[in-house]
């Protein structure tokens, strides 16, 4: 959107709105991330969603144009923390949304230009998960790749290199995240394996600090990279809610 100064809003760029850096091990298809305008569309049936996206796209055809699409879903049980596609809970220790001084001080932007402001980061990962590797290895090898148990979901002691510890505040200068994750399903590959895995989105106020610098840490040590690759990336600056009768962005673009 600001690239270039194609809409004569150059001026009003956040700072921190920068490409993400390269991480180790990544192999990002560009055409599959990034963009001028993010828009995710959820409801409790696909059906809703899909019909959602198409009106939006019928509406502004004359203006957008389709860069990408992900589909996306997530076991409902009730919880926070549903199990993703390796059988553990997801989501279990994530940033708390009820407690003010931590949104304040992880989730809402209060520098930069006024538009953002009460706004936050979203950064977007599709992450294949190598489910047919993952399924072949034991309960206590996955236990230990993630940190905790898989029945009942109680952290365990493990090495340096489990994801929930490398992940977690403690080994990142207390940077959290809210974790937003979705499965995706895309069949199968020319080698006949599962094409499937995370749409792993987190919200920020400020993805130097947060998701960079946990992304770093992982991408050079995480246990999990032996079961995972990165494949798409994003980064989008989410104006604040609106008041009814204005509309999102408004600050931004009028
Ligand atoms: C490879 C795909 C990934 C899988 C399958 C995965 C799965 C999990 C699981 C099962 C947990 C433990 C339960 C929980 O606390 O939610 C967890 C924790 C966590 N993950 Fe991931 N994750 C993945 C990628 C990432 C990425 C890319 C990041 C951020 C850069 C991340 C950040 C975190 C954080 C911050 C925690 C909480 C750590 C703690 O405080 O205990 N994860 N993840």
């Amino acid at each position: 959107l600001f690239a270039g100064d194609r809409f004569g809003i150059g001026d009003r760029r956040p700072p921190a709105l920068v490409p993400l850096p390269t991480f180790r091990g990544e192999a990002l298809d560009p055409a599959a991330g990034n963009g001028d305008l993010c828009v995710q569309a959820c409801a409790s049936n696909p059906t809703a969603a899909h019909q959602a996206v198409r009106a939006l796209l019928n509406s502004a055809r004359e203006h957008v144009t389709l860069r990408w699409r992900q589909t996306g879903f997530c076991a409902e049980d009730g919880t926070p923390d549903p199990p993703g596609m390796f059988g553990f809970r997801d989501g279990t220790s994530n940033l708390d949304v009820d407690d003010p001084a931590e949104t304040a001080e992880h989730l809402w932007v209060n520098d930069g230009p006024g538009w953002l402001h009460g706004g936050s980061y979203l950064v977007m990962r599709r992450i294949r998960l190598l489910l047919d590797t993952w399924d072949r290895t034991p309960l206590a090898e996955q236990e230990a790749v993630i940190g905790r148990r898989q029945a009942g979901n109680q952290r365990i002691a493990v090495g340096p290199t489990a994801h929930s510890r490398l992940a977690a505040p403690a080994a990142n200068n207390g940077a959290k995240l809210l974790r937003r994750a979705y499965s995706y399903d895309a069949g199968v590959d020319p080698n006949g394996l599962m094409d499937a895995g995370l749409i792993f989105l987190c919200f920020q106020r400020d993805p130097s600090r947060q998701f960079v610098a946990i992304q770093r840490r992982l991408a050079g040590h995480d246990a999990l990279n032996a079961f995972s690759q990165h494949r798409a990336s994003g980064l989008f600056a989410c104006p604040p809610g609106v008041q009814p009768g204005s509309w999102i962005g408004a600050e931004l673009l009028s």
